[in-house]
């Protein structure tokens, strides 16, 4: 590691209500498991109950510099617990509000995978929407929060995924957090991109 240019730190917010019948997301989770310097934080395995820690959360947050939503697109949104999560730790005076800087200049990003294809996912295609609009609940929550919205990394076609092809997502986006270990894309560089995916390129780095 440089000592100049020590490693960003990553949070991983990792939400499926069904690991144990997971195909992608486990295999994604796995990938992230192997990285130093990466945390994973698997919230339905931490809060079984839902009831969610949110001194221990707003902590978390304050000792990373990136944080990733992790889970399966879920009704076009996140599974329940994240919402939650979002509702209880995301507070007045500590993410927004005039002294809630906590999350300021920090980055904010969703990896996602979903049974819809990416062709799905466009005016002509069956759900209308691009996931990139589906997700402006989160752009905007980044924005108000201070935060760097990244494009999301996405999984599309999930029911038709070989093994292999979804061994190779998870070594993919084992590269990608690697990158964003070395450097978080400054805003602007990576503008209204859709995805994450086809990242890393040479683009100037935070
Ligand atoms: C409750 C539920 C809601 C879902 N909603 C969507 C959706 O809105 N859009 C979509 O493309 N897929 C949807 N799916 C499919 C999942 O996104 C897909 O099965 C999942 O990403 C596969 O990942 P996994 O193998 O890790 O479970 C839904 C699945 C479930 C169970």
């Amino acid at each position: 590691m440089d000592a100049d240019n020590p490693l960003r730190k990553i949070l991983i917010l990792f939400a499926h209500p069904a690991l144990e019948k997971s195909r992608v997301q486990y295999r994604l989770l796995q990938a992230a498991r192997t990285l130093e310097g990466v945390t994973v934080h698997d919230l339905y395995q931490v809060y079984p109950d839902l009831v969610i820690d949110i001194e221990r959360e707003q902590l978390l947050l304050n000792q990373h510099d990136l944080i990733l939503f992790q889970h399966p697109f879920y009704w076009y949104s996140t599974p329940a617990i994240l919402k939650e999560w979002q509702d209880l730790v995301l507070e007045y005076g500590f993410a927004y509000g005039s002294s809630g800087r906590a999350l300021y200049g920090k980055a904010l990003g969703n990896v996602i995978s979903t049974g819809g294809s990416r062709e799905a996912y466009h005016r002509e295609g069956h759900n209308y929407f691009t996931v990139r609009e589906l997700l402006a609940p989160f752009e905007q929550t980044a924005n108000l929060c201070g935060m760097h919205y990244l494009p999301p990394f996405v999984v599309h076609g999930t029911l038709r995924l070989s093994g292999e092809q979804m061994d190779a997502y998870a070594a993919r986006y084992r590269t990608l957090l690697q990158r964003l270990q070395q450097g978080i894309p400054v805003p602007g560089a990576i503008g209204r991109r859709q995805y994450l995916n086809e990242w890393p390129e040479p683009l100037p780095l935070a």
